[in-house]
């Protein structure tokens, strides 16, 4: 496994890997790797013979008062896991890499990035969009993969690469979990012991409503309570939003069908945790969580 700091670098290689008739994969990241993450190499491995990871906290990404200077950071650990998992490149660039001067073009959603995540968090989707542009436009991948984890972003991936003409396959990946339902994320790494067990109640919402819709609630609203009951019983769980949307254009329904996606986010002290389900196909961590008792 190689890395590479900088772009020419990266076409350089991919140059290379492309000549020899290999498939190209990216699976970008902001690193602090878990399971998560490496579960989407395994998956991109399926559909590409050199993969690519990158490794970048996008500063584009996160707002004023958000935890850009906090966010955890562990690049030797991050190699060594990537290797072993058969990455061939990674790609970490600084900031000045990718933004060496302030942007005069960038990607703005039109829309759904005005809900869910996208009302507490303005700008977001923007710096995501703007920072997956330019890391699909650098690689040039026959398959990039992103995780179920954030719905709504894989959802404005996928729509921004149609609505650009971006080439090359998008694929998303199930969500991976601790043993307990805690969705892997770079920011479980913040909770005390206490948090973490409150954290809990986000997968345990969402097994409630897998079950409560396996046994055929579709009210809405039943679900959504259900979740937020969850949530709430848990104590020192602020609730952002629990909400049930349309897979495909994330339109809030009021009758569950199965393109259903339940999607939940809230703050367990300072840090703010999302999760989702397919309310008909609950991930793997989840489905074993909601078998009947
Ligand atoms: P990051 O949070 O590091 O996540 C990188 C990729 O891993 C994303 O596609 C995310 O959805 C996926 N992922 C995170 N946790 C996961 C889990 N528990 N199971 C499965 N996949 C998981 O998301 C970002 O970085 C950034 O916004 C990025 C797309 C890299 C742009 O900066």
């Amino acid at each position: 496994m190689k890395l590479v700091r900088t772009i020419p670098e990266v076409r350089a290689e991919v140059g290379r890997a492309r000549g020899d008739g290999r498939r190209i994969g990216l699976v970008p990241t902001m690193g602090f790797l878990h399971e998560g993450h490496l579960s989407l190499v395994d998956r991109c491995r399926d559909s590409a013979d050199f993969i690519v990871m990158s490794i970048f906290v996008n500063p584009l990404q996160f707002g004023p008062s958000e935890d850009l200077d906090e966010y955890p950071r562990d690049l030797e650990r991050d190699l060594a896991f990537a290797e072993e998992r058969g990455v061939d490149l990674v790609f970490a660039p600084d900031d000045r890499e990718l933004y060496p001067t302030e942007p005069t073009a960038v990607v703005t959603p039109k829309r759904l990035a005005d809900r869910l995540c996208g009302l507490s968090r303005p700008g977001h989707f923007e710096g995501v969009l703007t920072v997956v542009a330019k890391l699909l436009g650098i690689v040039q991948p026959d398959v990039s993969v992103f995780g179920q984890k954030d719905f709504q972003q894989a959802v404005l991936i996928r729509r921004m690469a149609e609505d650009l003409n971006i080439p090359g396959a998008i694929e998303v990946g199930p969500t991976v979990r601790e043993a307990d339902g805690l969705a892997m994320s770079s920011r479980n790494a913040y909770l005390s012991a206490e948090e973490r067990e409150r954290a809990l109640s986000l997968s345990r919402g969402l097994v409630a409503a897998v079950r409560a819709y396996r046994e055929g609630e579709r009210d809405v609203r039943q679900l959504e309570t259900q979740i937020r009951e969850r949530m709430e019983a848990a104590g020192g769980v602020a609730v952002e939003y629990v909400s049930i949307v349309s897979a495909d254009d994330l339109e809030p329904l009021s009758r569950a069908t199965d393109d259903a996606v339940a999607a939940v986010a809230a703050r367990v002290g300072s840090t703010r945790l999302i999760d989702n389900t397919y309310l008909a196909r609950p991930d793997a961590g989840l489905a074993r969580l909601a078998e009947p008792d």
